[in-house]
């Protein structure tokens, strides 16, 4: 089973449902989890409920949404790879930086401590500014890879990085044998 996380890039979280179906389909059995603020927040790009109704249709698993839930995944349930799609700036920042205060930090946290891959999809206006650290951190870190990035808009968003969600599946089958798939910026 693999964990599949959102976090609160609310304008992307149509592609991660796109590419959550996507390994659905491949036969991945998933289990979902989402932060605090995705579960409970609505946007103009929809509302929670909306989102927490599809993902788990698709992936037929209730969403883990608190640190209580999510502590178990690591030493007690086993996830082949974790997902964390989209990754904001914010999660990014605390994984890097070992706070674990939301359920997907947790979740990784729990999932790290058992050395198997996670995959990060960062989409994140601060990603050449404030997090640029925090990716370079986590480039080093074992068992942590990327799905490739760009630079999305340089010149009216020029921080800004997103990755390629389209992706994540070949991003996941390299971490799984513990290889970054290259190019890693596009
Ligand atoms: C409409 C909307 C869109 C957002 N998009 C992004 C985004 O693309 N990337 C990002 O890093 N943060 C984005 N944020 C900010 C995060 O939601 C905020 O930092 C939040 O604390 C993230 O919490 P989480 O990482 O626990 O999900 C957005 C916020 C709103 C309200």
């Amino acid at each position: 089973m693999i964990g599949y996380a959102f976090c609160g890039s609310f304008c992307t979280h149509k592609k991660s449902v796109e590419e959550l179906k996507k390994l659905k389909a491949k036969g991945y059995e998933i289990l979902p989890i989402m932060s605090n603020n995705v579960f409970e927040t609505d946007t103009r790009f929809g509302t929670a409920e909306e989102l927490i109704k599809t993902v788990e249709e698709i992936t037929e698993n209730k969403v883990v949404h608190t640190i209580v839930d999510a502590e178990p995944l690591g030493p007690k349930i086993s996830l082949d790879a974790l997902i964390v799609s989209p990754c904001t700036g914010n999660s990014l920042a605390k994984i890097a930086r070992g706070i674990t205060d939301t359920s997907v930090t947790m979740a990784t946290k729990a999932h790290l401590r058992s050395d198997r891959p996670t995959v990060l999809a960062l989409c994140s206006n601060d990603a050449l500014s404030a997090n640029l650290q925090n990716i370079s951190i986590l480039l080093e870190r074992k068992n942590v890879f990327f799905v490739p990035m760009k630079q999305d808009d340089p010149n009216g968003k020029p921080h800004s990085l997103v990755c390629d969600f389209s992706l994540l599946d070949k991003t996941l089958e390299g971490a799984m044998k513990g290889k970054q798939i290259q190019p890693l910026f596009i």
